[in-house]
């Protein structure tokens, strides 16, 4: 899967042949030596056979930022919003774990335990180094954070997982290796998580939310304990992950919490005292015991004894959790038949892998999540959609820099521009990847700080990057950047008259690009929307327009002249492959028809006359006034008023440029854009700020309505790899009642989503994570923007409503969605590509020429130009990573990125010449890892489970045999 390519040791071309399935391309090549040992479960207690097993696991749960950033956490500072203080959690634990070796922790979020681990002495270091050693501390999940599911991407997942476990491998080698994932808290769980955590190694995955009526379900069915199937693509078992979920969300049974913060009674033992209650502890406990056995299959049974932020002061659970143990199990010689210790979830998982059943299969995922009738948490799909962009452009910008350190060398560390390193923005990006990050659950103020820390990451790399560009150019003017092109502000171009344009592609094959810069020379007037969501951040009256060309993992690079004031001559246009209107071969829009409902009646006479119109609307959130239940809407929770969208305006003002620009109303615009030669056609919306004035929160959605003959399924990507099929009403694996018709219908959308039937499929790329759903029959609606007056009672404890220094009075959120319509057939042809163009869009750098006496603008390139690679990668093949692992090791990942039989012309094996990649680095050896390079391929043994045969569920089946008939 992960190869390490070695430079400057020369070696014999070495040919890769790709398998049946689409998968993460595995590569062999062994160079170094490395232990063969093969590592046991770490020292479990044991278990008695004949028993009921109560698996003990104390365990913390320490979000890497929520209420506070992850820095207060870390220090316990600002107790007032909330105590927690991880590093006296962790100082606490330890000393704790010492009083007595039976005693057990895990530990999870390694972005916490990395930051306490600097500060401790050489003494403390091994200590710590022993408990792991003899599984008293164990590391579970061990990512750099417990990543949300819904809304991020895998690539940055695979990232930050890679970081996390790479610390516990060079700090505790074999034995720190985490074999259980362990997901307690996000709100809904991917199948592309599931899929990543079984290729990452992982033995098992526990989990706490699911929706309540499948948890009732599978509670009567003893059925919380399933294997998971999660790629449709990958030869079983390459993807299926013992899945169990656990009892009490994550926290203790109830009555059983002896944390700082709880108020359960302690266990009062001393029988000359008034308040003994032993025997009432003992006897509760039992009855809680054999009431969870029911719901489960085997005789051992798993209780979390934690909660969030706990153990900060260890010795009160400690102290009660040694005495509930031996007082339990002094019963059994009363004849009791319940035996309690302390465990890990990897002990309680061997214990399961022991018994030899039979597990049933699941094949969808556990998305949405309700945990009641009207609470499903579908809002946070699309809560805070700029921070959602800014993560997503982050990793987009972080892969670069990546490359570019690999490229340039050690000049890219320590060049003529500075100091850089992609360390900084690795870190703000595995951060970002948290389950109250990227997913818009936290507080402002901790929202605000994720933003920071990646802006810091970005300055870091920005020195990085000009070094290296530097260096492969050979040119040393100064390099600037601008960060706010999608809102035509960037200093440079507007003010200069003579510039140059570097367009960096970070994909493993060609692009073509259309460059927007804003200047005040000639061609397409900046439109009122930007102007007024500029706020003063520049000033151009026109945009510049060209398309750019750029070679794989390389560069080109344009250069810009004014020459003249005034509209171009038509000699020498300035619009390279600028559109001329808006129409191409594969949409051709009437502009007569635009004006009717909904703005933006689109004919796509190719393709029989499919209709289908682009609307902006949004719905009223409930503010809990409400006969049904009072939940609201908030940054979890999505529960529209009525259960038919606004339109916002029936009829929208229309401008026709080379652009359509249409006003729903003065808060809600949009452009939409067709460039010559391109698959898709762009809608650019802008939303905010969204007026409150009338009490009500609004969460605004883009609506595509289409003649496609549907028939209630639609289609959804999972963190941005394969895609599920989606059903209006239905759940795959129960019978769903359902009970809000919206927000019960609506999916995570990472980077793709579509509806099709024989003979079109309308697919709608995303430039980040958002939530949607297919409520009518051809119809995809898209949530863009949220903003909200009362707090869903989940826990942030603040409404969602946005704000910032340059926009007060409410959040300003511009983004874009590509239309692509196509038969079936070929349709992922298409929207891969381009869905992949959007994660990895070409970073654009400037730098500023000489003046210039004349003054028309005049685009010339592409020269000089620069490539990475010595070839283009097969259209099938996606180079997901290129990073400085150590000096002379680059750490890449090479991915077949088709599903199976989604293209008949793609879905097929490749061949790479890993020999003949790259165009400046020799490639002396390659090492194969496992996908989160903490394992050597042939280390990797995973537990096997068996499947009990014919419970592959419905939902599947139809997609597999939905493909097939393509
Ligand atoms: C597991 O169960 C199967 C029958 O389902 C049996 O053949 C096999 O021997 C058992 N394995 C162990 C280790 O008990
Ligand atoms: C560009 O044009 C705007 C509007 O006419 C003007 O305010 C601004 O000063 C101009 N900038 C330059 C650098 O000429
Ligand atoms: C929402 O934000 C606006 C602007 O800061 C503020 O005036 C208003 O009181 C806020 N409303 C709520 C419910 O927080
Ligand atoms: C993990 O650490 C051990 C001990 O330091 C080392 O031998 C091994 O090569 C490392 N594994 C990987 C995949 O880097
Ligand atoms: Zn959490």
């Amino acid at each position: 899967m992960i190869g390490k390519i070695h430079k400057q040791m020369s070696h014999d071309s070495w040919l890769f042949s790709k398998m049946a399935t689409p998968e993460y391309t595995p590569f062999v090549f062994l160079l170094l030596l490395f232990q063969s040992s093969v590592w046991g479960f770490p020292s479990c207690h044991a278990t008695k056979p004949g028993m009921l097993n109560v698996h003990l696991v104390p365990h913390t749960h320490d979000d890497v930022g929520w209420l506070k950033t992850v820095d207060q956490y870390f220090y316990g500072d600002r107790n007032d919003i909330q105590h927690a203080g991880v590093q006296y959690i962790l100082d606490s634990v330890v000393d704790q774990l010492l009083k007595n070796p039976d005693r057990r922790f895990i530990y999870v979020e390694t972005a916490f335990f990395y930051r306490w681990w600097k500060q401790q002495t050489d003494d403390m270091q091994n200590t710590v180094k022993q408990l792991v050693n003899e599984g008293r501390l164990e590391f579970v999940n061990g990512g750099w954070c417990m990543s949300d599911e819904a809304t991020t991407h895998y690539s940055a997942v695979i990232d930050q997982m890679t970081m996390g476990l790479r610390f516990l491998n060079d700090t505790f080698g074999h034995c720190g290796r985490p074999r259980v994932a362990w997901h307690i808290d996000p709100f809904g769980h991917a199948r592309e998580h599931a899929s990543m955590f079984a290729q990452m190694g992982y033995d098992g995955f526990f989990f706490g939310r699911l929706d309540y009526q499948d948890r009732n379900r599978r509670m009567v069915a003893r059925e919380q304990e399933m294997l998971w199937r999660a790629s449709e693509s990958l030869t079983p078992p390459m993807a299926d992950l013992f899945t169990g979920i656990l009892p009490n969300g994550y926290n203790p049974p109830e009555g059983f919490c002896w944390d700082q913060s709880c108020d359960d009674p302690p266990i009062r033992d001393d029988p000359d005292l008034e308040d003994y209650n032993v025997d009432d502890v003992v006897t509760r406990f039992l009855h809680i015991a054999h009431g969870q056995a029911l719901v489960y299959k085997t005789n051992h049974i798993i209780m979390t004894m934690g909660s969030d932020f706990q153990y900060e002061n260890a010795n009160l659970w400690y102290k009660n959790l040694d005495k509930l143990i031996r007082y339990v199990n002094q019963m059994q010689s009363n004849g009791s038949e319940v035996n309690v210790l302390y465990s890990t979830p990897s002990c309680y998982l061997q214990e399961l892998h022991r018994a030899n059943l039979t597990w049933p299969l699941k094949g969808d995922d556990f998305f949405p999540y309700a945990d009641s009738a009207h609470d499903f948490w579908t809002g946070y799909f699309t809560s805070r959609p700029a921070l959602k962009r800014y993560e997503r452009i982050s990793n987009s910008y972080l892969q670069t820099c990546k490359q570019l350190e690999v490229l340039g060398g050690p000049i890219s560390r320590k060049g003529p521009f500075g100091a850089g390193d992609s360390e900084t923005l690795k870190k703000a990006m595995a951060v970002a990847q948290h389950h109250d990050a990227v997913s818009g659950t936290e507080k402002q103020h901790v929202a605000n700080d994720y933003a920071r820390k990646l802006a810091n990451g970005w300055a870091h790399c920005q020195v990085l990057v000009s070094n290296t560009l530097s260096s492969l150019s050979g040119s040393s003017a100064p390099r600037v950047y601008c960060e706010h092109l999608n809102i035509s502000v960037c200093p440079l171009t507007e003010t200069s008259k003579k510039f140059s344009v570097n367009v960096y592609n970070p994909l493993a094959r060609p692009v073509s690009w259309p460059v927007r810069l804003p200047v005040n020379g000639t061609v397409v007037p900046v439109s009122q929307a930007t102007a007024a969501v500029r706020r003063g951040r520049g000033y151009a009256v026109n945009e510049l327009l060209f398309q750019v060309q750029a070679p794989p993992l390389g560069y080109s690079t344009y250069s810009v002249s004014l020459l003249q004031n005034g509209p171009p001559s038509p000699q020498s246009s300035p619009l390279p492959r600028a559109p001329k209107a808006v129409q191409n071969k594969s949409f051709s829009p009437q502009p007569s028809s635009l004006l009717s409902l909904c703005a933006s009646i689109v004919t796509l006479r190719d393709f029989l006359s499919s209709l289908f119109c682009v609307c902006l609307s949004r719905y009223n959130a409930s503010d809990g006034n409400n006969s049904e239940s009072i939940q609201m809407s908030g940054a979890y929770i999505f529960r529209p008023n009525t259960s038919t969208p606004f339109i916002i305006s029936k009829t929208a003002k229309i401008e026709t440029l080379q652009e359509v620009r249409q006003w729903f109303s003065p808060w809600v615009s949009q452009v939409v854009r067709l460039y010559t030669d391109s698959r898709a056609l762009e809608l650019e919306w802008t939303v905010g700020p969204v007026p409150i004035g009338d009490d009500l929160g609004k969460e605004v959605i883009s609506r595509l309505d289409s003649s496609i003959n549907s028939s209630g399924v639609f289609y959804t990507d999972s963190n941005g790899r394969e895609v599920l099929q989606r059903r209006k009403d239905y759940r795959p694996t129960w019978n769903l009642r359902q009970s809000e018709p919206i927000a019960g219908n609506y999916y995570p959308i990472n980077s793709r989503a579509y509806i099709k039937d024989d003979k079109d499929q309308l697919t709608v790329v995303t430039d980040r994570s958002q939530g949607g759903g297919s409520i009518q029959d051809g119809s995809l609606e898209i949530m863009l923007h949220r903003r909200l007056l009362y707090d869903d009672v989940r826990g942030v404890g603040e409404p969602l409503n946005e704000t910032s220094d340059i926009y007060p009075e409410g959040l300003v959120v511009r983004g874009r969605h590509l239309l692509s319509l196509s038969p079936p057939a070929t349709a992922a042809d298409t929207h891969r590509p381009l869905a992949q163009e959007v994660v990895l869009q070409p970073l654009i750098t400037f730098t500023d020429g000489e003046l210039h006496p004349s003054t028309r603008l005049e685009v010339q390139g592409p020269a000089p130009q620069f490539s990475g690679l010595q070839a283009v990668l097969p259209p099938a093949v996606h180079l997901l990573t290129v990073s400085q692992w150590d000096q002379d090791t680059v750490l890449l990942r090479l991915e077949h990125q088709y599903q199976a039989s989604e293209s008949k012309e793609h879905s097929q094996p490749v061949t790479v010449n890993l020999q003949k990649l790259f165009s400046t680095l020799d490639v002396l050896g390659v090492s194969e890892m496992n996908l989160s390079a903490n394992q050597w391929k042939d280390e990797m043994t995973r537990l096997d489970w068996k499947a009990e045969s014919g419970t592959h569920h419905t939902g599947v089946t139809n997609q597999l045999s939905a493909y097939s008939a393509l």
